[in-house]
C-alpha cells in the first residue's frame, strides 16, 4: 500500500528544520538501488522508533581504484517509490559536495578488525565505511541505526566504533534477505549474467553445507563448505573463491579448531568480473 511520500531531504540544514517534527529517529544507511533487503532492514527500523529516515548516497571513500563506484547502479526515483511503499518518514541524499565538501583529511581508523577478509581485499574500504557512517550519525542524530547481518564485518566495525568512539545510538542487525534460489540479494547482483547467477549460487550453498556439519567442529565446517566451492571453481562461469572463514562474530578473528560457541562462515568470491560475498552465522 502506497503511504505518504518521503520528504526528501539533501543537507544537514533541511535535517535539522525536520528534525523536531520526527520523534524517535531510526537509520537505514544505504548507498541506494533499493531491494527486498534493504526493505528489511526500513521493516525492522519502522517497529524501533517514530519515524524511519533513508540515507542513499554512494560514497566514493569506501570504493577502491578499480572497484564499480563508476557502474554502481542508481536508480533513485525508484528508491523514493520503495521508501513511500514502506512508510519511511524522510530519505536523506546529500550530494558529493555536501559529505566531502573538501579533501577529507581526518577519517575513522576501524582498527584491526579491518586488517583481515573483506578489508584486506578491499584496503582503504572500511575505514570509508566507518568515515561516512560516523558523519551520517552526527548529520541524521539517530537513536537507533539497522545494518545487515549481509555485510557481517561491516556491523562488526560499525559496532565497535559506536563502542570504542561512544556514539549515542543504539546499532541493531537484521538477518540476511535472499532469493528463492538462496542468493543473498545484493545491489550488484544486476550485474550477473543468467549463467553467471547460476554458479554463484554456489556461496549460498557451501554456506548451507558448512552449517549442516555445524556439529563436526570448524575443520568439518570449512570441508564440507570448500567441497561445494571447489565444485563451483571448475564450474562454468567459474567462481573463483577470494576468502573462506569460520571466524568470530565480534573480533573478526579465525576461531580455533576447537572452537565452541556462535561464529560466523564467510565467504567472498569472483563470478565474472562481479565480487560477491555471503555469510551464516552458526552455533558449534
Ligand atoms: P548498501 O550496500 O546499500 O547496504 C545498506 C544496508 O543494507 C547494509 O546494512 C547492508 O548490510 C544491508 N543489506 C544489503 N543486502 C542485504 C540483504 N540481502 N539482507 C539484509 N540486509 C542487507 O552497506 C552499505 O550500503 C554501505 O557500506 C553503507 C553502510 C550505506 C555506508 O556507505
Amino acid at each position: 500500500a502506497t503511504r505518504t511520500e518521503p520528504v526528501v531531504v539533501r543537507t544537514p540544514a533541511e535535517l535539522d528544520r525536520i528534525r523536531p517534527g520526527l520523534g524517535r529517529i531510526a537509520l537505514v544507511p544505504t548507498m541506494g538501488a533499493l531491494h527486498a533487503g534493504h526493505r528489511g532492514l526500513i521493516a525492522a527500523a519502522r517497529e524501533r522508533a517514530d519515524s524511519v529516515v533513508v540515507s542513499i548516497f554512494v560514497n566514493p571513500l569506501q570504493f577502491g581504484p578499480g572497484e564499480d563506484l563508476d557502474r554502481y547502479p542508481r536508480t533513485f526515483e525508484a528508491d523514493l517509490r520503495a521508501c513511500a511503499e514502506e512508510g519511511v518518514a524522510a530519505v536523506y541524499a546529500p550530494g558529493v559536495e555536501t559529505m566531502y565538501p573538501g579533501e577529507q583529511l581526518v577519517t575513522v581508523d576501524p582498527g584491526p578488525m579491518a586488517d583481515v577478509l573483506e578489508g584486506a581485499s578491499r584496503p582503504g574500504h572500511f575505514r570509508g565505511v566507518l568515515t561516512v557512517v560516523a558523519k551520517l550519525f552526527h548529520m541524521v542524530r539517530p537513536d537507533v541505526a539497522l545494518f545487515g547481518q549481509k555485510d557481517a564485518q561491516q556491523l562488526a566495525v560499525v559496532r565497535r566504533m559506536v563502542r570504542d568512539l561512544a556514539f549515542p545510538v543504539a546499532v541493531e542487525a537484521v538477518p540476511t534477505m535472499r532469493d528463492p534460489d538462496g542468493l543473498a540479494i545484493s545491489s550488484r547482483n544486476v550485474y550477473l549474467s543468467e549463467a553467471e547467477r547460476a554458479s554463484a549460487r554456489a556461496l549460498s550453498r557451501a554456506l548451507l553445507a558448512g552449517a549442516d556439519a555445524a556439529v563436526t567442529g570448524p575443520i568439518g565446517i570449512l570441508g564440507a563448505a570448500r567441497e561445494v566451492l571447489d565444485r563451483a571453481a571448475a564450474a562454468d562461469p567459474p567462481v573463483e573463491l577470494d576468502y573462506l572463514a569460520l571466524i568470530d562474530a565480534h573480533t573478526f578473528a579465525e576461531v580455533p579448531a576447537d572452537h565452541r560457541g556462535d561464529a560466523v562462515l564467510a565467504v567472498a568470491a569472483k563470478v565474472g568480473s562481479t565480487r560477491l560475498i555471503d555469510n551464516v552465522p552458526l552455533t558449534l
